[in-house]
């Protein structure tokens, strides 16, 4: 099992998207000594949306920085011609967009076959009416919660009721996935978010952006206990 276990709260996945990268290396522990789950890294080409990251270099480079599993968030076009190159690198979780694939099944099986954690994610005007077919072969369905490609984006409210929409699904299929929500969690609705369904949360401004990005995290997880 990915991740250390908690009280039973969410899993905290903050977004290196809204690190500083000129002290990332005291940005990552920061949020390691402070509890973090994954570490979640986004990839962006500029084509699948419109802005511009990292590559599997930046991941091989951060590898050794932490022992938190690296969740890296694909928001590339043909996705099929780099998971390899980022589970090499070093990513134990790799998410491709359900929208930047035609062939969603055989990639959930690629990165699986590699040895990572297979990853798909949704764009919020994508219904989970596509989901089914390929559920069983999922191990993290990411329900986007903002339209990618940015951080410190406003939470679609919608989304809520989606997260909600995507657990009856897994307890009606009796699926054992897990629920990751990115886009616009903060302090103020993660609760919320939780409450819905989530079992891992990607939180890029609503940590890094605040006062103290190890003060938040030990918020988030009073905000979220039963
Ligand atoms: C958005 C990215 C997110 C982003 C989240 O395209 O996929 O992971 O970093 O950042 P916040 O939490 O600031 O919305
Ligand atoms: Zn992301």
């Amino acid at each position: 099992m990915l991740g250390i276990m908690n009280d039973g709260g969410p899993k905290i996945a903050p977004s290196l998207l809204s690190a500083d990268f000129a002290f990332i290396r005291e940005q990552i522990a920061l949020v390691e000594e402070a509890g973090a789950d994954y570490l979640h890294i986004d990839v962006m080409d500029g084509r699948f949306v419109p802005n511009i990251t990292w590559g599997p270099k930046i991941v091989r480079d951060l590898r050794p920085l932490s022992k938190l599993p690296l969740d890296v968030h694909l928001m590339i076009v043909e996705p099929e011609r780099y998971v390899d190159r980022f589970i090499e690198a070093g990513a134990q979780l790799v998410s491709v967009h359900w929208e930047a694939t035609v062939h969603a099944h055989r990639l959930m099986e690629q990165i699986r076959s590699k040895g990572a954690r297979a990853g798909l994610a949704i764009n919020p005007a994508t219904s989970l009416d596509v989901l089914p077919e390929i559920l069983p072969y999922v191990d993290v369905l990411l329900v986007m919660s903002v339209n990618p490609g940015f951080g410190g984006q406003k939470y679609i409210p919608t989304s809520t009721a989606k997260v909600a929409g995507a657990r009856r699904l897994l307890e009606q299929r009796g699926l054992d996935v897990e629920i990751e929500v990115d886009g616009g969690v903060t302090l103020t609705n993660v609760a919320e978010v939780v409450r819905a369904g989530a079992d891992t949360v990607v939180m890029g401004a609503g940590i890094y952006e605040t006062a103290s990005p190890a003060q938040t995290i030990r918020q988030v997880r009073k905000a979220c206990a039963r």
